[in-house]
């Protein structure tokens, strides 16, 4: 396996790559991977010949007071993974040589799918990742890029960011994996202290009740909600950010779901942040 950090040597290799008549899977991350990650290397590995993996704490998705300092990072383990995951290249590059002094250019898709949810506590979070994504596209020219489902909204945002855009790369969301509690996998969660640990699983928890409960017949969004509003602050230790019922278009909230509708939900438990959803089928 490769480990490139300079721009032009990684561009020096996507061509050879290319010559060679190879298709590139690419796995953009911020490292310190999880299962998460490697289930996403994985299905890569699978449908590509060659596989890229980024590996890129991005300071433009980070807001002021947020964990961009703190964000965890372990480049040898992550080495280690993505290789036994069947990653061909890592590109970790250095943020100056990326974001250069002078930088200036932004990409950001605006409307209802930045608006709300994670967009609307993390302002300027989409427009940092629709940035590094567009620089990371055009240096590795993936032919397929693989995200996880965890993200919900970022799935969305960076699908509809190709599509404006025209990139020619097929866009492939892949199932949240989660701990065996349930609890969604995230880089995140090594900073919750054991009691936080511990009662992190209410939150895949609240969102199975929230499915029951639609199973059973239920179709308005504030009982739905209602109901994992309970469940989490029944629990020690949580502070909810959101708790939102989105149409799986637009992310426009849903009074009553008669279409296809995620549960996103965003919890502090201390000073960390977790996110996770599911998507109710009509
Ligand atoms: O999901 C992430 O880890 C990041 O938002 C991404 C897609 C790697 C962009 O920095």
């Amino acid at each position: 396996m490769d480990y490139l950090q300079d721009l032009v040597t990684l561009r020096g290799k996507i061509s050879t790559v290319r010559k060679q008549g190879n298709s590139i899977g690419f796995v953009p991350t911020m490292g310190f991977l999880h299962e998460g990650h490697l289930s996403l290397i994985r299905a890569a590995r699978a449908q590509n010949d060659f596989v890229v993996v980024s590996i890129f704490v991005n300071p433009l998705q980070f807001g002021k007071g947020e964990d961009y300092a703190e964000y965890p990072r372990d480049l040898e383990n992550d080495s280690r993974l993505a290789a036994a995951a069947g990653c061909d290249l890592i590109f970790s590059p250095a943020v100056r040589d990326f974001y250069p002094p002078g930088y200036a250019t932004h990409v950001e898709a605006l409307g209802s799918i930045t608006q709300g949810l994670c967009g609307a506590s993390r302002p300027g979070h989409f427009r940092g990742v629709t940035t590094v994504l567009v620089k990371l596209f055009n240096l590795v020219t993936p032919d397929r890029t693989y995200f996880g489902q965890k993200d919900a909204q970022q799935c969305l945002v960076v699908k509809k960011m190709l599509d404006d855009l025209n990139f020619n790369i097929q866009f492939k969301i892949m199932p949240t994996v989660r701990e065996a509690d349930g609890l969604a996998m995230s880089s995140r969660n090594k900073f919750l202290t054991p009691r936080q640990r511990a009662a992190a699983p209410v939150l895949y928890q609240s969102l199975r009740q929230v499915e029951a409960l639609f199973r059973g017949g239920e179709r308005n969004g504030a009982v739905l909600k209602d109901k994992v509003h309970r469940l989490i602050t029944a629990v020690p230790e949580t502070e909810i950010d959101y708790i939102e019922i989105v149409g799986v278009d637009g992310l426009k909230p849903a009074e009553q779901v008669e279409k296809s509708c995620l549960v996103a939900l965003a919890v502090k438990f201390g000073s960390t942040r977790l996110i996770d959803n599911i998507i109710l089928e009509v």
